[in-house]
């Protein structure tokens, strides 16, 4: 195999690639209904909205990178896919969207388990949609016992690795009864359907066993990623009113025990709700333990049945409850409720990670997000997948780790989030090299925009050019994933996460509320309701319908933006507020971003807008260099470097290097902050979701390098 990639940086002019090999890429050639359908739609409104200057409110973002690389799948993968073509993919979408309400009930009905069928597939009552109402379901049933009534109650569903190494395996057989238990337990306790849950753990069987056992009996999880602090988990339990924590005594991380129970403690000081609180003992280190409140999890299980019915709840049985991270503003509770929720986790699942019955899937996310919540519990359990579940970090004991864990596992899916992609590029090749990864065949991205060239990457270094990637573009609120490619018949572009999946419906519009034309950037909002999309914000109607539902009559709207180009591919240009205004042209990040990444020195860049007397606003970058490059006298050349590969008007104002970004604690660069450290402001806002603090500090007294 031949791969013309040799640290060659320059995809974003190349008009054509050909790369020989098993992935072959081409300029795109077909033109199909679909596309025409999205091209069509663009341009028909683009004609109808006036021409202006760039100042008039309803100007389109500026879009200046033109990665024009494509990326088919291999015969061998498209063969065996189970969506094999374009047309598969075209058939299947076209169907989903002429009677959108018939396609969802198929599917709810040949993939979910329900106890008493549902007669009425939707009510929209816009903003509040109401999916399979009348049947009844269980999440957990869904999970564990039709997996086992299928006959895999001896497959594994979790092989887990712990930090320091330990492991263990769990069938679904095991996972059932573990839940059985748990559920029992928390049945003593008095915890009952629609109480609230609240979870802080580390990344261990017992969290997903947590979570489905509140499902199991209908009670509401609310996860809190191990990381947070001790104020973060008090107003979160307040505001969900949570009547009981589970916990551990503690957890690992880089090789260190992190004390989760004392934070837990501290943080229930403040919540009267919570009645008790449930240990489970995962590093034996000393913990102080609250009589009457406190309980150990084997204590609590030690009597209980390894039987405990599933609960036959309502469909629309608020399923758990997930504080987002929240870049701006107070953490919003978003609500996703059961039988639509769970559908949408699943179906996604399988289509977008073309999941087989032998797959190792490794999603690396936490349960403490979104992603672990669908694709490491509900799609990928409901699905019957056997996966990995690590507890530690990607660089203990050494940068490997994730690598020695595909090779041991042979992993043949892996799922991860371009900060760790950007971090495996910035420790060096070397950490790979010594491990065959062969046992690979996809590849997935969630989470932030993957950079092209972080992309490109990926796909040579990790997926040795034979691995479609999965650039999965959704939200918290969405439930699952919204548009992606579908490996087998979806061909990639980097940087692009290429089309809707089936049911879900897309546009882009301006400030005037029109739509836009092919390849200009606007608001990105999803038209028609579908099955995984948030039902609400806990106790909080009024901001559930002022951030999603009042700027755009009719439609969600994301809060990102994006563009569309000509082949009917989306293009996602960053968050509506990180937009940076360069004389009344409107650049997004990302595409900054993406033209730093891709001089061969640069692990990772973040870009914003500061204020400029001539010019509106100037562009300020941030810029983590690859280990062992040395800094300050890059700083022309990489001006040089972005005006050439997308234009002097994206040329940055200020560089700065730092040795790291501030991002939140599920690895996304906070450029809020950065926008503050830019405009020269001491006070930042609210910095109650950083990862690191100590970066603040850092790049401020980085200021005038
Ligand atoms: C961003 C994570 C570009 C986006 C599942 C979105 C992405 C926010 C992508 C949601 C992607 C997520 N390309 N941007 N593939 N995936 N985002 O709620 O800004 O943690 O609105 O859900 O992450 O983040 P959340």
């Amino acid at each position: 195999m031949s791969v013309p990639y040799s640290g060659n940086f320059s995809g974003y002019t190349a008009t054509l690639l050909i790369v020989s090999g098993p992935l072959t890429a081409s300029v795109i050639t077909y033109r199909s209904s679909l596309f025409e359908y999205f091209a069509k739609h663009m341009t028909d409104n683009a004609a109808s909205k006036s021409s202006g200057t760039p100042n008039q409110a309803n100007v389109s973002i500026s879009h200046v990178m033109n990665e024009t690389r494509l990326f088919h799948p291999t015969d061998d993968f498209r063969s065996k896919a189970h969506v094999g073509s374009i047309d598969a993919y075209e058939s299947l979408y076209a169907e989903s969207i002429s009677d959108t309400e018939a396609f969802w009930a198929r599917q709810a009905n040949e993939h979910l388990h329900w106890f008493k069928p549902f007669t009425k597939t939707l009510t929209w009552d816009e903003p509040f949609a109401k999916w399979f109402e009348d049947g009844t379901t269980n999440a957990s049933y869904n999970c564990l016992d039709a997996n086992i009534e299928a006959g895999l109650g001896e497959k594994v569903a979790i092989h887990f690795e712990g930090e320091p190494g330990d492991t263990r395996t769990l069938t679904y057989r095991d996972l059932h009864r573990e839940v059985c238990r748990f559920a029992n337990g928390l049945k003593k306790l008095g915890i009952v359907a629609g109480d609230v849950v609240s979870i802080y753990m580390p990344m261990i069987p017992e969290l997903p066993i947590a979570m489905l056992a509140c499902a199991r009996i209908g009670a509401v999880h609310s996860v809190i990623f191990g990381g947070f602090s001790a104020e973060a988990i008090a107003d979160r339990n307040h505001d969900a009113q949570a009547k009981l924590q589970i916990t551990t005594d503690g957890g690992y991380r880089r090789g260190k025990v992190l004390k989760l129970k004392e934070t837990v403690d501290e943080a229930l000081e403040k919540c009267p709700t919570v009645k008790h609180c449930v240990v489970f003992r995962r590093t034996g280190s000393e913990v102080a333990m609250k009589p009457e409140r406190d309980v150990w999890w084997h204590d609590l299980i030690a009597d209980v049945s390894d039987d405990c019915p599933a609960a036959e709840l309502p469909a629309e049985s608020p399923l758990f409850i997930l504080y987002t991270s929240g870049s701006t503003g107070k953490p919003k509770g978003i609500l996703h409720t059961t039988a639509g929720y769970n559908l949408y986790a699943k179906r996604t699942f399988q289509w977008v990670f073309d999941h087989k019955a032998d797959d190792i899937f490794w999603c690396t996310a936490d349960c403490g997000w979104i992603t672990g919540h669908s694709y490491v519990v509900y799609g990928p359990m409901s699905a019957g997948a056997t996966q990995i579940i690590y507890e530690g970090a990607p660089n203990w004991p050494a940068e490997n780790r994730f690598w020695d864990i595909v090779e041991k596992y042979k992993v043949t899916a892996l799922y991860t989030a371009p900060t760790a992609i950007r971090a495996f590029i910035k420790w060096g090749d070397h950490h790979v090299d010594q491990h065959d990864l062969s046992s690979l065949r996809l590849l997935g991205s969630v989470g932030e925009g993957i950079n092209p060239e972080a992309w490109m990457w990926y796909h040579h270094k990790i997926g040795n050019a034979n691995c479609p990637i999965v650039d999965t573009w959704w939200q918290t609120e969405t439930g699952g994933i919204m548009m992606s490619p579908l490996p087998g018949a979806i061909a990639t572009k980097p940087g692009s996460c290429t089309k809707p999946l089936p049911g879900i419906v897309p546009r882009i519009l301006d400030d005037s509320i029109d739509h836009v034309g092919v390849d200009e950037g606007g608001m990105l909002c999803i038209e028609k309701p579908w099955p995984g999309m948030l039902r609400g914000i806990w106790r909080d109607e009024k901001r559930f319908k002022e951030q999603y539902w009042s700027k755009v009559p009719g439609m969600y709207l994301t809060g990102d933006n994006a563009r569309c180009d000509s082949d009917g591919y989306f293009w996602i240009m960053g968050r509506i507020d990180d937009v940076i205004n360069v004389s009344g042209h409107r650049l997004s990040t990302i595409e900054v971003e993406s033209a730093l990444v891709s001089h061969p020195a640069v692990a990772e860049a973040a870009a914003v807008g500061r204020p400029d007397s001539l010019k509106g606003q100037a562009i300020a970058v941030f810029v983590t260099l690859k280990d062992g490059v040395a800094g300050e006298s890059l700083r022309d050349e990489l001006r040089k470097h972005v005006r050439k590969e997308i234009g002097a008007l994206a040329q940055p104002d200020d560089i700065r290097f730092t040795s790291s970004l501030p991002k939140t604690r599920s690895g996304k660069i906070m450029r809020r902050l950065l926008r503050d450290i830019a405009a020269g402001k001491e006070n930042v806002g609210d910095t109650t979701t950083l990862e690191d603090y100590s970066i603040l500090a850092k790049l401020r007294s980085d200021d005038e390098s």
